[in-house]
């Protein structure tokens, strides 16, 4: 049947797709906030493994995001004070809220290899896949 993917699975192929298509998308992966806990917890991601499956709201671009509902964009990681380091080739980062319902259920996050890749035309590509995204969840 068409529709039997998990959404996993869904999640699963828009990481790969935006990895593939994209040549600055160097790590592609969804965090979500973790039932009623103060953490996110690491969802369907391609790229290096990380260490990083759990990360406390507050801590790093991504525990930042989950507070404060806003898109951030790293465009330099070495210049952030509150970062977590998942791989020394990484050089900039954007994470953009996923809503549901108005709420900030999680995120996407992207890392790149490259140095200050990302543009206000990433933000909005990655706004619209974010509204998709909350479709497959909802
Ligand atoms: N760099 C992120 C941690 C997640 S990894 O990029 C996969 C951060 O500072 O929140």
């Amino acid at each position: 049947a068409k529709d039997s993917l998990s959404k996993d699975e869904k999640l699963l192929k828009v990481c790969e797709l935006l990895e593939k298509h994209i040549d600055y998308y160097n790590w592609v992966g969804f965090y979500f906030k973790n039932g009623d806990k103060n953490e996110l917890k690491l969802g369907p991601y391609v790229g290096e493994p990380t260490d990083h499956t759990i990360i406390p709201f507050g801590k790093g671009i991504c525990g930042q995001v989950a507070v404060s509902n806003k898109n951030f964009v790293v465009p330099d990681v070495n210049a952030q004070d509150n970062y977590i380091a998942c791989s020394i080739t990484v050089k900039a980062e954007i994470v953009v809220p996923i809503f549901v319902n108005n709420e900030n259920i999680g995120q996407i996050d992207i890392d790149s290899n490259t140095a200050d890749p990302f543009t206000e035309a990433d933000e909005r590509f990655l706004e619209f896949v974010c509204k998709q995204v909350a479709k497959i969840l909802s």
